[in-house]
């Protein structure tokens, strides 16, 4: 199960991505927003990010204007680590190597074919673990200060 949440700014894009999860047969549940009225991303992105922690959904997909404000807002919930990507190599290898959880795009940023792209890679990558495990747990370290 993948949990998606985004505000205004990448409400359009969240719905795009719906398309295609369909299409892929990729469960989801969507913690809004629902409509395009002003709402504030880390008021959506928490209880995505919630689900996550929690085990409820594996990972995220989560959209604001530029895909920053919704990161910064994930990456403040206790053992989400939430990447901002706009570009391939970045989705792949946040999976990869820093067992990303949370996948973050800017609705004003990212175009629907190119977000498809980026949200298939993220979630088909493994973690390759290893020496990236170690650096993930001084992550761990600087959250649990
Ligand atoms: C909302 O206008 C916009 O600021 C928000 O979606 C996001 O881009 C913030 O990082």
């Amino acid at each position: 199960m993948v949990a998606l949440a985004a505000d205004h700014g990448g409400y359009q894009l969240k719905e795009e991505v719906k398309k295609w999860l369909d299409e892929e047969n990729i469960a989801y549940k969507d913690f809004g927003t629902l409509e395009e009225m002003a709402c504030d991303y880390a008021d959506v992105a928490l209880p995505a990010c919630d689900a996550v922690v929690s085990g409820e959904c594996e990972k995220a997909l989560l959209f604001c204007g530029t895909g920053i404000g919704i990161s910064m807002a994930a990456n403040k919930v206790k053992g989400i680590r939430a990447a901002c990507c706009s570009d391939y190599f970045s989705a792949k290898y946040t999976r990869a190597h820093n067992n990303a959880n949370a996948l973050c795009m800017g609705g004003r940023v990212v175009g629907p074919g190119l977000a498809v792209e980026l949200v298939d890679v993220f979630l088909h990558t493994e973690f390759e673990g290893g020496r990236h495990q170690r650096r993930i747990d001084k992550l761990k370290a600087i959250e649990d200060r």
